[in-house]
């Protein structure tokens, strides 16, 4: 297999085609990940909830990334490895630029940014610098307190096209990838219709580029509440490495995510 690059990722877009990233935080899931044909790996800040038992992924810090994207990338083969920027590396350009540098230095190879229209100016920089970018808009979990909760957002018709335009200008700027988590389905299709860059989706409908979930979520490892767009692919199977197959099936095939998982 070759490995993925944001041309295969584009690619795929533009024929029409799907693909499948997946939450990875040490070398034995991403390399079962990896072998599953999963195209993106992502090294995400969930990992403040899901590893280190936090309510909200605002305490993961920048070494904490670096330490995953380490163990994540001596095991990875073919996927690409997209690893979060932690809450408030943005403050200021300089900072944005350094934390970026630091996570491609540990083996990352498209750094996720939480934020709107007004990142278009961090995310150009980081561009013209070799550092490609992927967007995350909608629900943007390190804006968890402004939200009042884990909300689905863009419900409303102005917030909605304010999303569309946020996607719009941060392409402009040079991102990469958009990543839209916790909105209607409608709103994740006209996202991806009005970029050129692929659009991954979480809790975001059918009508995206590509799909992404946390990996616990994938092998039903909830703690309590099970949010509407997660599906437990260990179930019926007897093996990590068959779930991972299955899901990375099931959203080539677009039979993941059906209507019972979209808003
Ligand atoms: O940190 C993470 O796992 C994420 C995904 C939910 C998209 O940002
Ligand atoms: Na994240």
């Amino acid at each position: 297999m070759k490995p993925v690059t944001l041309n295969t990722l584009s690619n795929l877009k533009t024929q029409g085609d799907t693909f499948s990233c997946l939450t990875a935080y040490d070398a034995t899931f991403a390399r079962c990940a990896d072998e599953a044909g999963i195209e993106v790996l992502l090294v995400g800040d969930s990992l403040g909830m899901v590893l280190q038992g936090h309510a909200s992924t605002l305490p993961v810090t920048l070494d904490d990334l670096c330490y995953h994207t380490r163990c994540v990338a001596r095991a990875k083969r073919h996927s690409l490895l997209m690893v979060d920027l932690p809450f408030m590396s943005n403050v200021d350009t300089a900072q944005l630029l350094r934390d970026a540098g630091t996570l491609m230095r540990a083996g990352a190879e498209l750094i996720k940014i939480e934020g709107e229209a007004w990142m278009a100016d961090g995310v150009n920089e980081l561009h013209r610098r070799g550092v490609p970018v992927c967007a995350h808009l909608g629900l943007t979990p390190q804006s968890v307190h402004r939200f009042g909760g884990f909300k689905v957002q863009g419900r409303e018709r102005d917030q909605a096209q304010r999303i569309i335009h946020d996607a719009q200008c941060l392409v402009d700027a040079g991102a990469a990838v958009i990543l839209l988590e916790c909105v209607p389905a409608e709103l994740g299709k006209a996202v991806r219709d009005a970029v050129a860059a692929p659009v991954i989706g979480i809790g975001a409908g059918a009508e995206v580029d590509g799909q992404i979930l946390v990996m616990h979520d994938v092998l039903g490892l909830n703690s309590g509440y099970v949010p509407r767009f997660v599906k437990n692919f260990l179930s019926g199977r007897d093996s990590i490495p068959d779930a991972f197959r299955a899901y990375h099936e099931a959203v080539k095939a677009r039979t993941f995510p059906a209507e019972e998982h979209t808003f």
